[in-house]
């Protein structure tokens, strides 16, 4: 299905009438695709996001996507806000030194928070819970607060290191969501396989989407 519909009406208002607000994180693994779909998705769902991109992560969108995010990270929201269409102030983005952001404290973090594509080497470092950059800071944190933390971790063929530092998240509760799409869709083009993907990750997030038909549904 074409377009970021997510046949969002009141996802995002929080039931207290706050905004909703979903932190964002895309490390240096291949799938660039993945995150930015992702991105594009939430801000058609009127969810604010927190975003926040790794050195290596602009190196994989560079080299993945014809996207010309610029590099200093005061630009990347602007740059963003208007490639997306989003609301002003609905996606800031905060870059891997900003200690004075919410996502790096328990008071100010959102609960829900989102790493894709996350490479091994974030999985790694969130596991040992040895986080020194704000992206696994904040993913920390969302840990220690018994948040949603969805980690799509991409590699292949994965170690046992890989595989052991999966496990150990899981086990806490981390929702472990590989970059593996279906085929029984029958996609015909790039876009359809990621939306397959994304289209999980925002059912996990239960934001509403219609970004293709459910598996014995009708409708989407
Ligand atoms: C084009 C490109 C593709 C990469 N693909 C992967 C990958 O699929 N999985 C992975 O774990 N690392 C991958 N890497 C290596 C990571 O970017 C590297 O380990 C980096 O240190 C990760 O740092 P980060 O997690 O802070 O982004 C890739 C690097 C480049 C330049």
């Amino acid at each position: 299905m074409s377009g970021a519909e997510t046949n969002a009406t009141t996802d995002g208002t929080r039931a207290d009438g706050a905004r909703r607000t979903i932190t964002l994180a895309m490390t240096g693994a291949s799938g660039a695709q993945y995150g930015l779909r992702l991105l594009e998705c939430l801000v058609a769902a009127d969810i604010d996001v927190f975003l926040m991109l790794s050195k290596p992560a602009q190196v994989v969108i560079g080299t993945e996507t014809s996207l010309a995010l610029p590099g200093r990270v005061s630009e990347i929201g602007a740059f963003l806000t208007a490639h997306y269409r989003a609301r002003p102030g609905q996606l800031r983005v905060f870059g891997r030194e900003e200690w004075s952001s919410p996502v790096a404290s328990g008071s100010g973090a959102p609960r829900e928070m989102v790493i894709c594509p996350c490479s091994m080497a974030t999985v790694g470092v969130i596991a040992a819970g040895a986080g020194r950059e704000l992206i696994e800071r904040a993913a920390d944190v969302v840990l220690k607060e018994r948040g949603r933390l969805i980690l799509v971790p991409r590699e292949t063929p994965f170690s046992v290191i890989h595989l052991e530092n999966m496990l150990a998240l899981a086990r806490l509760g981390v929702t472990i969501l590989p970059p593996s799409p279906g085929f029984y869709h029958e996609p015909t083009t790039m876009e359809d396989l990621v939306d397959f993907v994304v289209a999980r990750i925002l059912d996990q997030l239960d934001v509403p989407q219609r970004l293709m038909p459910r598996w014995g549904l009708t409708t989407g």
